[in-house]
């Protein structure tokens, strides 16, 4: 039998700050519905407050009529300072932030970078370009060097000392700035759609009147095809979504040495996890797992039985139950700060938590993990015929992991 790798990470949530009704989100909207991802709102146009945390994968921060510097005197739903402390938290707790127009220079303020005017005003699409760095930059690589950008703007964001200019124009040389990893502002609105922009033209058409080298007339605004920069706009974001998703990996070496260095000389504990981790790792590459479960898989491995030093001085033993949920604790403090993201940390936790516990398999790592446990302790225990042909039949499903057990006990 064949277990499907359980996706538990295909699930981003996005939070959406939505500034005024009729500046919408168009494409990026659009996209997370398109991969079903689950969003949420905060609607600063009906007075909902802007919260200091969120629960979420990516915080995309819209544009709006206001500027960075607006008052609550001058609009009573808008709150720059709450807007900057939520996007300040969400940098900090390494989460993706996607600023867009005004959006984009409170990211900017928000890490300590003024917003300041544009060369030239902008609305409608203009020629935008890469810089090299934007060449450069993984997340862009399916942008044309040249590409049309959509724009409503006076003002542009601000630039830190580690921030990065992705793409600019003639008019505005701060079209996209990269602020972090997973960190961008955009002051260009790729996400424009024709109804977008109808809403636009209704709302905002006297920005239109003062005329320039770059500001449209409400017929070519209308008139544009959006579809190719919202297609250039999704690209972006499912390259970074995806990296979020599976970062590269902290070298496999480096938890070993560190679990090492955590069983304090333990012979029989630091046996038991090579000979686990040996196991788990070679039914998993025979089971041809991706490799990013692979991996959490041989973390898991390696940490297993992180719990036994523990338990054997708070309970006198090692039991199941004991292990499993003192394990599911000490793993997370053990992983944190290695690298490992918490999407990864959690799973591995998950399964620590779960190593003793032989129903409710929802994964092949965990499947795996229970599998290469039970071929170490039977070596180590000296498990009688009869026990293994039982566990087999009974909770083995993996063909590698049946191979093993009968070429290692000749049975
Ligand atoms: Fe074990």
């Amino acid at each position: 039998m064949k277990l499907r790798n359980k996706s538990y990470r295909s699930n981003i949530k996005i939070h959406f700050i939505q500034q005024d009704s009729w500046v919408k989100p168009g494409e990026y909207l659009a996209w997370a519905e398109r991969h079903g991802y689950e969003v949420s709102f905060t609607k600063c146009w009906l007075y909902e407050a802007v919260p200091e945390v969120i629960d979420a994968d990516m915080l995309i921060v819209l544009g709006g009529h206001q500027s960075p510097a607006t008052t609550k005197e001058e609009c009573g739903y808008f709150d720059a300072e709450a807007e900057k402390t939520l996007i300040r938290n969400c940098v900090d707790s390494g989460i993706m932030v996607i600023g867009v127009c005004l959006g984009a220079q409170l990211v900017g303020e928000a890490l300590g970078a003024a917003y300041s005017h544009s060369p030239e005003k902008e609305i409608g699409p203009v020629k935008a370009r890469l810089t090299d760095a934007g060449k450069a930059d993984p997340f862009f690589a399916s942008f044309p060097d040249a590409f049309l950008a959509g724009e409503w703007h006076n003002d542009m964001p601000g630039l830190t000392e580690s921030s990065t200019i992705i793409a600019e124009s003639d008019g505005c040389p701060r079209q996209i700035v990269r602020y972090g990893k997973y960190v961008y502002g955009f002051q260009t609105h790729m996400e424009f759609t024709n109804d977008i922009i109808a809403d636009g033209v209704k709302e905002a058409g006297e920005s239109l009147k003062s005329g320039g080298q770059y500001v449209q007339t409400p017929e070519q605004l209308l008139a544009f095809d959006y579809t190719e920069m919202n297609a250039l706009l999704a690209n972006f974001l499912d390259m970074l979504a995806e990296d979020y998703a599976h970062p590269e990996s902290v070298p496999i070496s480096y938890i070993m040495e560190k679990m090492l260095a955590f069983s304090k000389g333990n012979i029989h504990d630091i046996d038991h996890l090579i000979r686990v981790w040996t196991y788990a790792k070679t039914i998993g590459e025979l089971e041809k797992l991706s490799k990013e479960t692979q991996y959490i898989l041989e973390v898991a491995a390696i940490t297993h039985d992180i719990a036994c030093p523990l338990c054997r001085e708070k309970y006198g033993n090692t039991n199941g139950k004991y292990q499993e949920e003192e394990g599911a604790l000490l793993v997370k403090d053990f992983l944190r700060g290695t690298g490992m993201s918490k999407a990864q940390i959690d799973r591995v936790a998950f399964l620590v938590g779960h190593h003793h516990t032989f129903v409710e398999i929802n994964g092949i790592d965990y499947q795996i993990l229970v599998e290469a446990d039970y071929i170490a302790n039977a070596s180590e225990n000296d498990y009688s015929k009869e026990n293994m042909t039982n566990f087999m039949g009974k909770i083995m499903k993996t063909e590698a992991g049946k191979r093993l057990l009968k070429i290692i006990f000749n049975i």
